[in-house]
């Protein structure tokens, strides 16, 4: 199979455990290619891409511009808050605009849960979701998925814990899809009123004890606190949050256990993670950033080959 089974991504519950397998066996290549002295190759010379942001990003924009020039293709870049949206246009008329001006693909984040697929039903344009409001993001799963995998090997049977915010964690979610699709155990843990009540329905485990839960995990990926989508207080302040769920060297200590910690980043240091646990030899935050690059490359490169 050299083709993933769809012309979109816009979530991991619609993509098959080959797609993911063919998407990581690709990106091994490209992680080869962008550790060259020359980082570039033609495969996307003849293709435009449209990245269009309305959200904030900082790693996710990063990472996908950087992919496309990897690949050689021309890029065009979107910012809301500067664009005509302001003026009262709506998404398909915007997107519909860059299009007529011969885009081919489209990367796009949006505050919206299922905006990349409301999209995808009206322009013909290959789409990519890059976080849509707390429904998924699925390139994180699988970059994600793809720094576990280098670093346990077959994910089949491994325990995963997430940890924090998951009710407003497209991360979370996308997650969850995709470590099952690769065998994995998956549990969460975090305040009760921060785990949403179908999440046992998608056959993950809750447990809120986090000491008991790091214990039981080979890694551990830890999400922020999402402030900006709380409209009621989850929980009494910051600090009860950070004393009761963040991870600090002493709890990890306790657990006496090597697990691999993870996080998507933005990280609160002193919130979900301490600065000595973010920077040490168990985290591999930075290498879920560099494999992003790659796994990306991987992504544009299959979508504009199918
Ligand atoms: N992990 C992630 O999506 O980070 P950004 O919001 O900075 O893109």
């Amino acid at each position: 199979m050299s083709a993933l089974s769809s012309k979109h991504l816009l979530g991991i519950k619609d993509i098959s455990k080959e797609d993911i397998q063919l998407i990581f066996k690709t990106a091994e290549n490209f992680k080869e290619v962008i550790n060259r002295p020359i980082k570039k190759v033609p495969s996307l010379r003849d293709i435009t891409i449209a990245n269009i942001f309305f959200e904030n990003s900082t790693r996710t924009k990063i990472s996908f511009e950087l992919a496309e020039k990897r690949l050689s293709a021309d890029i065009v870049n979107f910012n809301s808050g500067t664009s005509s949206v302001n003026k009262g246009e709506t998404l398909v008329d915007t997107v519909n605009n860059i299009l007529a001006m011969k885009v081919d693909m489209v990367v796009m984040r949006h505050p919206a849960p299922g905006a990349a697929k409301f999209l995808s039903r009206h322009i013909d344009a290959n789409i990519i979701n890059a976080g849509d409001g707390t429904h998924e993001h699925p390139t994180q799963a699988l970059l994600d998925a793809y720094t576990l995998n280098e670093k346990l090997g077959s994910l089949k049977d491994k325990k995963i814990l997430i940890v924090g915010d998951i009710i407003h964690s497209r991360v979370a979610l996308s997650n969850i899809y995709c470590l099952q699709k690769l065998g994995a155990h998956v549990r969460v843990c975090g305040p009760p009123n921060l785990i949403p009540k179908y999440i046992e329905s998608l056959g993950v485990e809750v447990n809120y004890n986090l000491e008991e839960s790091l214990a039981w995990c080979d890694a551990a990926n830890l999400l922020r606190i999402q402030l900006e989508r709380q409209d009621d207080k989850y929980f009494p302040s910051l600090r009860e949050y950070s004393l009761q769920y963040g991870i600090n060297q002493e709890v990890l200590d306790r657990i006496n256990k090597d697990i691999i910690i993870m996080h998507p980043g933005p990280i609160n240091r002193g919130v979900e993670i301490t600065s000595q646990v973010a920077d040490s030899n168990q985290s591999v935050i930075l290498n879920q950033v560099e494999n992003g690059v790659a796994i990306r490359m991987a992504i544009l490169y299959l979508l504009t080959s199918n």
